[in-house]
C-alpha cells in the first residue's frame, strides 16, 4: 500500500484515500488478526507517555506485540531522563535513533507536532493536552463505519466536557470531512466547544447546535458520544466540582433514543454512563476499545513500511509572532521554531501550527 502521510498528528492531514485503504486493512485485521502475527517481527516501537493512559498505551503495545514486534518506553516521565531536565527535542532525537516508530502522549498542546520536527521515524500523536487525539478518532470512525457502513449522513451528539476533551475536538474535525454529518453539542455553558472548532464547522458548512439538555436531544441522534469531565485540565478542584456529575446517561434516558443509535465513549468512564446501560446492545464502548487495538495494528503496520529519513522542513515565513496559548508546547520547550499558517477559513488570520490557536502579532 502506498502511504502518503508519514506522521499521524492530526487525522485531517491524512488524505481520505489513505483513510480508505487503512480502513479496509483494519477490517481484514478485525476478521483475522492472526494472519498479521509476524508482519513487524524485528521492529521496535517507542512509547514515551508523559501523561497517564491505560487504553491508548496498552492498545498500542498490544498491537505491536500482536504484529510480532516489540516496544520500549515509559509511562512515568519521572523514571526517565526527563526528570534530569532533558528537552523533548533531545528525547525524541534519541528515541528515533533506537526505534522504528514513536507513539507519544504529552500534556502540552502541539507536543507531537514538535516531536515530528526532530524525528527520523514516524511520530503518532497519542494525545497532546486538550488539543487532538487522532488514534482515538480512527478508533471512533472504525466503530461508526463497522456499525452503519458509512461515516457520512449521521447526526452525532457529543456530550460532556466539550471544552477540554481532545477526543471530541479530533472527532468533530474528522467527521466534518464526510458529507452531511451534523452535530448536537451538549454541555454546560462553561464547557462549550472551543471557537476554533466552531469556525472550522462553519467553514465546512456543517450544521451544528449547542444545547444544555441530553434528555431533550437524545431522540434525534444516530451516535451519542459521551465524555468524562477532564478533571486534570481544571484550574482548581472547586471549578471541577461545579461541573462534575451534570450529565449521566441512564437506562431510563436510553428509552427515548432511536433503536439503532449507538453509544460511544473513549473511556475511562467516571460516572457519566450508569452501569445499567452496559447491557444495552446499543452500548458499544467496550467493543470500540477492542477495535482500538485492531485500528492501531493497521496504523503501525502501515507506517512501519515507510523509509527512515530526516523530518521534512516546514515553511513558515512569519517573523515576530508568538502563540498566546499558555498550554502550547512553544511556550514551554526552549528553542522551538515559531511556526504559523493561514487557515483556509480565514486567510487574513494566523494560527499556530503546533496547537491551532490564534497568533499574537
Ligand atoms: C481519552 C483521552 O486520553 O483523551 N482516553 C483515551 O485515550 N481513550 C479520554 C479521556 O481521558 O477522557
Amino acid at each position: 500500500m502506498k502511504v502518503l502521510f508519514n506522521n499521524l498528528i492530526d487525522f485531517n492531514e491524512m488524505p481520505l484515500s489513505d483513510w480508505e485503504n487503512l480502513y479496509l486493512q483494519i477490517e481484514k485485521i478485525i476478521d483475522n488478526p492472526v494472519a498479521y502475527a509476524n508482519c513487524l517481527s524485528g521492529r521496535v516501537l517507542a512509547t514515551p507517555f508523559y501523561e497517564p493512559s491505560t487504553r491508548t498505551l496498552f492498545s498500542f503495545q498490544t498491537a505491536m506485540l500482536r504484529l510480532g514486534g516489540t516496544y520500549i518506553g515509559f509511562s512515568d516521565p519521572g523514571n526517565s531522563s526527563v526528570a534530569k531536565g532533558e528537552s523533548l527535542k533531545d528525547t525524541v532525537r534519541m528515541l528515533s535513533g533506537y526505534a522504528d516508530m514513536i507513539v507519544m502522549r504529552h500534556p502540552l498542546e502541539g507536543a507531537a507536532f514538535a516531536a515530528s520536527l526532530f524525528s527520523e521515524v514516524p511520530v503518532i500523536n497519542a494525545g497532546d493536552g486538550g488539543h487532538l487525539h487522532p488514534t482515538q478518532t480512527l478508533t471512533d470512525l472504525v466503530t461508526i463505519r463497522k456499525t452503519f457502513g458509512r461515516t457520512s449522513g449521521l447526526t452525532v451528539g457529543l456530550c460532556g466536557d466539550l471544552k477540554n476533551g481532545r477526543t471530541v475536538h479530533s472527532l468533530i474535525k474528522a467527521l466534518s470531512r464526510f458529507e452531511n454529518n451534523s452535530f448536537c453539542l451538549i454541555s454546560t455553558p462553561e464547557l462549550r466547544i472551543p471557537d476554533y472548532i466552531k469556525d472550522h464547522l462553519d467553514f465546512c458548512g456543517c450544521a451544528y447546535t449547542e444545547a444544555d439538555s441530553l434528555e431533550e436531544n437524545i431522540g434525534n441522534l444516530d451516535v451519542l458520544y459521551m465524555t468524562r469531565i477532564q478533571k486534570e485540565r481544571f484550574s482548581s478542584a472547586e471549578e471541577y466540582k461545579k461541573q462534575a456529575g451534570k450529565y449521566v446517561l441512564t437506562g431510563e434516558k436510553m428509552k427515548a433514543a432511536k433503536q439503532n443509535m449507538i453509544v460511544l465513549h473513549p473511556l475511562p468512564r467516571v460516572d457519566e454512563i450508569s452501569e445499567d446501560v452496559d447491557s444495552d446492545p446499543r452500548a458499544l464502548y467496550f467493543t470500540q476499545a477492542r477495535y482500538g487495538m485492531f485500528t492501531r495494528m493497521g496504523l503501525l503496520n502501515t507506517l512501519a513500511a515507510l523509509p527512515r529519513g530526516k523530518a521534512e522542513s516546514v515553511n513558515s515565513n512569519v517573523a515576530d509572532v508568538h502563540c498566546k496559548n499558555p498550554r502550547c508546547i512553544t511556550n514551554h520547550e526552549k528553542n522551538l521554531p515559531e511556526l504559523f499558517k493561514r487557515p483556509e477559513s480565514d486567510p487574513s488570520s494566523l494560527i499556530c501550527m503546533y496547537c491551532d490557536h490564534p497568533a499574537e502579532i
